[in-house]
């Protein structure tokens, strides 16, 4: 089984989107950096981002049967969306919760997740490498199970 990457709303304008809070690199490039990781590690990953929470509900679905883990950055539904905290306590496949900024030093909305809760742990403030942390987790948390 694979390992899935879902991003959430305004990720596909990473690069272009406030560079000061999200750094230079497009989702082309995290996505690439993603790959590397893949085959560094002998792991196959696939990538996929949508603005539309419905769809990021069916992805999740989806990926208890599909995928071994899910690597989930939310973006804003993570403030606001019990659907999405609700399909992920809907499936057992294990799912880590990455931010690329720190929202701790942000606006006071950024401060709570919803869907922290439901997941096995969070990757807050390390940029783009969260993701390939957030990986690496999910990768143990098989081994050890
Ligand atoms: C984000 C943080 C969210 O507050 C924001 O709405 C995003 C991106 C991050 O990766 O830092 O879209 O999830």
């Amino acid at each position: 089984k694979q390992l899935l990457v879902l991003n959430g709303p305004n990720l596909n304008r990473l690069g272009v989107r406030e560079p000061d809070v999200y750094g230079n690199a497009t989702l082309k490039d995290l996505e690439a950096m993603i790959q590397s990781f893949a085959e560094r590690t002998g792991n196959k990953i696939e990538c996929r981002q949508s603005n539309h929470e419905g769809v990021l509900i069916d992805w999740i679905h989806e990926a208890d049967k599909t995928a071994r883990g899910i690597v989930l950055n939310p973006g804003a539904f993570t403030h606001y969306s019990y659907a999405i905290r609700d399909a992920i306590a809907s499936v057992s496949v294990p799912v880590v919760e990455v931010h690329i900024s720190n929202v701790h030093t942000r606006e006071p909305f950024r401060h709570h997740s919803v869907i922290s809760p439901v997941t096995s742990g969070q990757i807050v403030g390390l940029g783009l490498h969260g993701y390939e942390l957030a990986l690496q987790a999910l990768l143990e948390i098989k081994k050890e199970e």
